[in-house]
């Protein structure tokens, strides 16, 4: 399986999501502000696998504080919390990890650890397995779905490479597959990162599933000509009301959904939820550097000096999601009464 993020050795190690599809590498990082670097500069990236990315960075730096008073270990651990929860702003699961690891310490504190950097890192790694096992429920949830026969498109990637493994809308495909559906996969480039072109294209053709790189603009076309039966992306951050931040352009493709009467789906944990923001509104979105709008790594296609406007993610309002797909159950029709159920732990139909 893809593990695109895994501790060893007192590191962690990370596939390095810049250098694929060329090369597959790892890198190790051996304090947490590697992992900082990794995950602003997208060596890891996805929502998912950033959370945990994050919950293992902050064990990592737990290490460091092992002897000091509990006070002071407390004191010291929020502060790297801070520090990695600065790296990038809108997937919810980065905040959502490092709350957690946060109450871990506090809890260990409470019941008198001797050590709890040791505590620390077990909660780390047990959010990494719990990610995979979250995966593939939503890949049984969401294969119901998908019928033989289907022609899916898919944006960015919300793949293994995106979680700690499996996936979360790949996961929903690759279920599918594994129930014997026979479907094949429009793939988007993703500009201006190209995460669907260089990661999605390279996980679907690794899983050996039928799989065609178009560009962005394209979608457009093909559902214009029947061409594609259902939409499945993944998620970034979804406000309480089901309005959905994902990669830039997902906004786009949902408009293109509705006006040709193509279902669009979104397949994620319940970790990206954020019930503290009431609308898609106040999610905040993060502006990335203006050189990867200009070109492409080494090569430049824009005149120098040019004005650009980057936002990385936009937000889809729940009016135009079919279904949200979690571990938890199938959110038909997602609204801020739907989705409250699922806050209060309720399975949602
Ligand atoms: O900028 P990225 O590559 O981190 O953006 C990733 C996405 O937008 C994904 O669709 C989202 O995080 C869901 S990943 C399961």
């Amino acid at each position: 399986m893809i593990r695109p993020v895994l501790w060893r050795d007192n590191a962690v190690v990370l596939i390095d999501q810049n250098a694929l599809p060329q090369q597959y590498r790892r890198v190790v990082c051996t304090c947490y502000h590697e992992v900082i670097a990794a995950i602003r500069d997208l060596t890891v990236r996805g929502a998912p696998a950033i959370g945990v990315a994050a919950a293992l960075a902050a064990a990592q730096g737990a290490q460091g504080l092992s002897g000091l008073p509990p006070e002071e270990f407390a004191g010291k651990f929020n502060g790297i919390c801070a520090e990695i929860a600065a790296s990038r702003p809108t997937a919810r699961n980065l905040f959502w990890a490092l709350e957690r690891m946060k109450e871990t310490l506090a809890a260990l504190q409470a019941a008198g650890s001797k050590n709890p950097a040791r505590g620390l890192l077990a909660e780390a790694r047990r959010i990494c397995a719990e990610d995979i096992e979250i995966n593939r429920r939503i890949g049984r949830e969401g294969c119901a779905l998908i019928d033989d026969g289907d022609s899916l498109l898919t944006h960015c990637n919300a793949g293994a490479l995106a979680t700690a493994g499996y996936g979360t809308a790949l996961g929903v495909i690759y279920a599918a597959r594994e129930a014997g559906k026979k479907i094949s996969v429009f793939v988007d480039e993703t500009r201006p990162v190209l995460q669907g072109a260089r990661l999605t294209a390279w996980e679907l053709k690794k899983e050996k599933i039928p799989a065609t790189l178009i560009t962005d603009s394209m979608a457009g076309f093909l559902m214009q000509q029947g061409r594609i039966d259902k939409i499945i992306v993944g998620a970034d951050r979804i406000a309480a009301n089901g309005d959905t931040a994902n990669k830039i352009g997902t906004y786009s493709l949902a408009v293109l959904a509705a006006a040709h009467g193509v279902p669009f789906y979104v397949a994620a944990p319940v970790s990206t939820f954020d019930f503290s923001m009431k609308t898609g509104a106040e999610i905040p979105i993060e502006e990335r550097a203006a050189a990867e709008v200009t070109g492409f790594r080494d090569t430049v296609v824009a005149p120098k000096g040019m004005q650009v406007y980057n936002p990385a993610f936009d937000v889809t309002p729940a009016s135009l999601i079919a279904a949200i797909i979690t571990e938890k159950g199938v959110i038909a029709k997602p609204d801020a009464r739907r989705i409250g159920r699922l806050s209060k732990g309720d399975k949602n139909k």
